[in-house]
């Protein structure tokens, strides 16, 4: 067994067990961390990491930032937050400026403000469902939108039998996803996009046309991230948006992993000139606080009843506080230009490494949200989960914090944060690329995936 193990690692695994639901873990290996800085993280052992994931794609500007902590600091020599569903604050009322003036859309728009991605994916479907007075919502094969009951119902990736064993909702229906790298029709998607694209958009068409006066939504997410960083053909998400305005079916844009500047735009969306009527914040937006956000047509945010939205902290000073430093820092300091090139250049790099290892099948993102899906051989695509689960294991003893996703488990995610520099990115690709070897001449037992779930 690995000797990066050591027995206050393994107590945590253990107590962790005992106390907390299998329902929230997909664990990849027992880190357990202890303080963090910038891109750096440090574990209770002392020892330190590369952080080139950012946790769950949530620390765009790194771990305290000295902005985000100096503006939590002052907030909190003056209070935490009052309920802005009784009476007023200034921090969520500017927050709620600031996002309706970076969001794509000249129309009027209103805000909500919550804590996860989930409440606030939650919150754009009701709201739609409230507006087009119509149940059902489309969403797509292998999606993730989170895990309340609407948002892991609309989440195409959980087997049937998980969604009957929780009671999911049945107002979803799904659809699937254009993967240009294995789709069902066995269509090259980046040789032939428009003809991937037209298969499905076809199919949308004529379930619209049927019963489009039943769907109150299409819940998008511009790249599928847990599904396993899926980039659609743009033709797909401009003539997606087409059909929805003709069908008058709202466009849900979740951008909890794709937003905030992540992409190299401010939201994933903007890559494909398309504009959403709601859009869905989480994850980076506060840095590591909790906040999330709906930006959305006024008409459509204020169709549902009154008091029907409001949760006791909704709007809470302290988080929002926090989100505006974040996208103060992103816009100072050229983030997403800076994500754009980063990502180009990380990009580059791995598609050098494709060409020289069988097991890399295929390497795709849009700026610093990058999937690197390992294969058994490249000609079939076999997915190989075992084998992206022991690269990363094996990153993490070599000082890489790494994450698989994807319908099959085997696509490394990279998503450091925005501002990581470029020699760190440098070693954390050596690294990298050092793992990969390793497992391949053996030296990573199988025994290290007892501890590994993962996607
Ligand atoms: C696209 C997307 N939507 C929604 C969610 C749910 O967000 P949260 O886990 O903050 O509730 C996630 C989380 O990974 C996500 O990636």
């Amino acid at each position: 067994m690995s000797t990066w193990l050591s027995k206050r690692l393994l107590d945590i695994v253990e107590r962790d067990k005992r106390v907390f639901p299998r329902g929230i873990s997909i664990k990849h290996y027992p880190l357990v961390v202890k303080s963090a800085r910038g891109c750096f993280l440090r574990d209770i052992e002392g020892r330190e990491y590369i952080d080139f994931v950012s946790g769950a794609v949530v620390y765009p500007i790194g771990h305290l930032h000295e902005e985000v902590v100096e503006a939590i600091e002052n907030q909190l020599k003056r209070y935490l937050g009052y309920p802005i569903v009784y009476f007023y604050a200034e921090e969520p009322v500017l927050l709620a400026e600031k996002l309706i003036s970076i969001t794509p859309g000249s129309f009027e728009k209103k805000v909500f403000l919550g804590f996860s991605g989930s409440d606030a994916v939650e919150v754009a479907l009701l709201v739609s469902r409230a507006a087009r007075g119509a149940k059902y919502v489309v969403s797509f094969n292998d999606s993730f939108h989170g895990s309340l009951y609407l948002t892991f119902s609309a989440s195409g990736i959980f087997s049937e039998e998980a969604k009957r064993s929780a009671l999911a909702s049945s107002d979803i229906i799904f659809t699937p996803y254009p993967n240009p790298y294995r789709n069902p029709y066995g269509i090259d998607g980046y040789e032939k996009p428009v003809e991937l694209s037209n298969t499905i958009l076809r199919e949308l068409e004529r379930l619209f046309s049927v019963r489009g006066s039943e769907i109150s939504a299409v819940l998008l997410e511009p790249i599928q991230g847990d599904g396993g960083i899926v980039v659609p053909p743009e033709y797909f998400v401009r003539e997606l948006g087409k059909l929805c305005s003709e069908y008058d079916i709202l466009l849900v844009d979740d951008e909890v992993k794709t937003g905030i500047g992540r992409t190299g735009r401010w939201w994933g969306i903007e890559h494909y000139n398309v504009t959403p009527d709601i859009l869905v914040a989480g994850k980076g937006l506060g840095s590591g606080m909790p906040i999330s956000a709906v930006v959305g047509r006024a008409n459509v945010m204020d169709s549902y009843p009154e008091g029907g939205l409001g949760y006791t902290l909704t709007g809470h000073a302290l988080s929002a506080t926090a989100a505006l430093a974040t996208l103060g820092v992103i816009e100072r300091e050229n983030l997403i230009e800076r994500a754009r090139h980063l990502g180009d250049y990380i990009v580059k790099r791995l598609s050098e490494l494709k060409e020289r290892y069988e097991i890399i099948g295929d390497v795709r993102g849009k700026g610093l949200l990058i999937g690197v899906e390992i294969v058994r051989d490249k000609a079939r695509k076999t997915p190989d989960k075992p084998l992206a689960l022991k690269i990363a294991w094996r990153a993490w003893e070599r000082g890489l914090v790494l994450l698989t996703v994807g319908k099959y488990g085997n696509v490394l995610r990279i998503a450091p944060p925005l501002n990581t520099p470029r020699d760190i990115v440098d070693r954390a690709l050596e690294i990298l690329e050092e793992s990969v070897r390793d497992v391949l001449e053996g030296r990573v037992p199988d025994d290290v995936l007892a501890y590994m779930r993962g996607w």
